[in-house]
Formats: structure tokens, C-alpha cells, sequence
């Protein structure tokens, strides 16, 4: 199939090209490059040995949307490219509604007018608000905290609507839980702009020195060792899980998570960054962070049983690939 990735040079997205590029797929990356590189798309064909056609574009932009539809004859979407960082949501709340509802409206409407059938959308473990764990696809959602988080539901919602209304669109929303790692190579991987604000690359800027000590928020959760449970998946695994998606015959609107189904402290993982790696995390306990909850974990039963897509890969495989790519990556900057 010819594959239309949003936001393929972004971390996430980066992964999904290399998947889909080794399950035969053909790619066309539409990506601003906002909080991205364009030497990532030369890094996929490093990966690959395939070719990878590129767009800059905005896909809040409806005459690039149509553009690009009219330019390729494009047979599924992958939409990731949007704002993704919790707090700056808070500062920014309309660049983040703008930015992810508008894209996400637009690429479904050019897809119901060019007859495009598969849609798969990034949506996240946040639109389950702080529910009981394990986190199942049919339980009600409940509000987030924050406009990143209202950004995902807005758009699940819209995506639901749109499927009920046309029969021939059928959208798959991938609740993401903690994406961590890189590609086995080191090659690509996640590189945040400045100071990161998730665990896994805070971690491996500790463990390199660029930073001096973690913190760790709260130590009080009603959770193992009292710090933050989360469900941490590779992101190769959850590549393939997008692979899955945009080959699945399913018809309608389909939800699934993108989880291992395993729950991890902070301090688990600080332990297994540590020991895969023979290398120091220097830590120390704050306060918890606002907007945190105590525990996130994925039910993964319906995926499973729906697309066969299981992850392979565990967390020591997650540590060992984000530092291969943490040291890669300081070579180069
Ligand atoms: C994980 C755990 C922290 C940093 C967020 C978004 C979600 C998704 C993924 C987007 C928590 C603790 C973290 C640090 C710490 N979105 N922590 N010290 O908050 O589960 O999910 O990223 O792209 O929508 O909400 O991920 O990696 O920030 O935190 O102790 O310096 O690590 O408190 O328990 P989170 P995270």
C-alpha cells in the first residue's frame, strides 16, 4: 500500500515509516519539520535501503492536504504530526486545539473525499483520565488535565462521528501508553528539543552527564515503591502495532491500546536503565508533578485478539536501545 505518514520524521513517526517500509509499504512523509529533522528521512533509507518520498508541508494547511492527495495515489493515513508536550498545552491551549484538531478534520475529510478507507490516528493513554487500572478501550473516558490531553479526545470524537456518517472511512485510534526507546540500529530515536519532559529521555541525558540528577516525582503513590506506574512499550513494537492497524480489514471505527499490559515504577525502570546498562542514574525524590496520576497500565486483550499484535520486546531491550541511540546521538551534536 501506499502510506501517507504525518509527522514521519518525528520520533514515533520515524519508526512507523522503518516498520511499514520492512512490511513492504510504500511511504510518503508529510511533516512541517517544526520538531523534527530532515536528516531523519535520509536515516529511514539508511535503515531500510528504501526510498522515502518527502513533502514539507503543514497539514493544517487545506490546499497542501488536497495537494497531496491529487499528487499521490495514497491508499491509507497514519496521522501523527501535532504538538505533543503536556505543559506547554497549558501556556498554548488554542496552537495546540488549532494545530491537532484542525489537522486531524482535514485529513479525514480528504480522505472521505478521495475515497481513502483506512485512517489510523496517535491518540493517547491521557484520554482515559485517571480511570482504574488496567485501562480497557470501552470504558467511559474521563477528563484530562490538561488541552494536549483534550486535543486527543476532541479528535477521537470527531473521527467516531465521521465513521457513523460514512460508512466507507474506517479510522483506527491507537491509545499510546509510554512510547521509550530507539531502533535496534541506534540510528533514530528520540531527540527533544532542550529539556525533556518524559522520563526515559531525562534518563539518558542523566546517565551521559548533560544533566546532573533526576527527579523523581513523588514518592507517596499508593503504587509498588510509592513512584509513578506506567506502561512503557518499545517503540518498534509500537510501530508494528501501526502496521497492524493500516492492514487490519476491520470495518468502522476501531480503538485499541498500544501497551505492553505491564506496569512499571519509576524506580523499576531507573533500576533496569542502570543495571542493561552499567552505568549511573544519580536520582533524588520531589514533589509529585501537578496533573500526574498514580498508575497507567494498557489492557491489551483486544488488540491481541483483533490484529494478533503483541509487543516482543521487553524493558531491558527498551533501556539498552534509548542508550545506544542517547550515545549515537551525542556523537553527532
Ligand atoms: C512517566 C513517569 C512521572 C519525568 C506523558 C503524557 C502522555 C504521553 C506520554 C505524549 C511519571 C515520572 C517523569 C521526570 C519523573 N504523551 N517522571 N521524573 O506523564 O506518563 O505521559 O507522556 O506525547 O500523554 O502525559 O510520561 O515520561 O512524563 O512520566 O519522575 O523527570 O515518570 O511523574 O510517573 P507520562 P512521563
Amino acid at each position: 500500500m501506499n502510506i501517507l505518514v504525518t509527522g514521519g520524521a518525528g520520533y514515533i513517526g520515524s519508526h512507523t515509516c522503518v516498520a511499514l517500509l520492512e512490511s513492504g509499504h510504500s511511504v510518503i512523509v508529510a511533516d512541517n519539520l517544526s520538531n523534527s529533522n530532515i536528516k531523519t528521512i535520509e536515516k529511514i533509507t539508511e535503515i531500510t535501503g528504501e526510498n522515502v518520498k518527502f513533502c514539507k508541508m503543514d497539514v493544517t494547511d487545506s490546499d497542501a492536504v488536497d495537494d497531496i492527495f491529487k499528487s499521490y495515489p495514497i491508499d491509507g493515513v497514519i496521522h501523527f504530526a501535532g504538538f505533543k508536550a503536556v505543559g506547554e498545552s497549558v501556556v498554548k491551549p488554542m496552537e495546540y486545539y488549532f494545530n491537532n484538531v484542525v489537522s486531524t478534520m482535514l485529513l479525514a475529510n480528504a480522505c472521505i473525499d478521495y475515497g481513502v478507507k483506512k485512517f489510523v490516528f496517535s491518540s493517547s493513554a491521557t484520554v482515559y483520565g485517571d480511570n482504574n487500572v488496567p485501562f480497557v478501550e470501552d470504558m467511559d473516558l474521563l477528563p484530562t488535565t490538561n488541552p494536549y490531553g483534550e486535543t486527543k479526545a476532541m479528535s477521537e470524537r470527531i473521527l467516531r462521528d465521521l465513521a457513523k456518517a460514512n460508512t466507507s472511512f474506517s479510522p483506527s485510534i491507537l491509545r499510546y501508553f509510554n512510547p521509550v526507546g530507539a531502533h535496534e540500529s541506534g540510528v533514530i530515536g528520540e531527540s527533544p528539543n532542550g529539556i525533556p519532559n518524559n522520563l526515559m529521555p531525562y534518563v539518558t541525558k542523566v546517565a551521559k552527564g548533560k544533566i546532573r540528577k533526576l527527579k523523581v516525582f513523588g514518592s507517596d503513590y499508593s503504587t509498588v515503591d510509592g513512584t509513578g506506574v506506567r506502561d512503557f512499550i518499545h517503540v518498534m513494537d509500537l510501530a508494528e502495532g501501526h502496521v497492524a492497524a493500516i492492514e487490519s480489514p476491520c470495518e468502522g471505527v476501531s480503538i485499541y491500546n498500544l501497551g505492553t499490559g505491564k506496569g512499571t515504577s519509576v524506580l523499576e525502570l531507573i533500576r533496569t536503565f542502570k543495571d542493561t546498562n552499567k552505568v549511573e542514574v544519580p536520582f533524588e525524590f520531589v514533589d509529585r508533578r501537578p496533573g500526574d496520576i498514580a498508575s497507567c497500565y494498557a489492557d491489551v486483550s483486544k488488540i491481541r485478539k483483533d490484529l494478533g499484535w503483541n509487543a516482543k520486546r521487553d524493558l531491558t531491550e527498551m533501556c539498552k536501545d534509548a542508550w545506544l541511540f542517547e550515545n549515537n546521538y551525542s556523537i553527532e551534536h
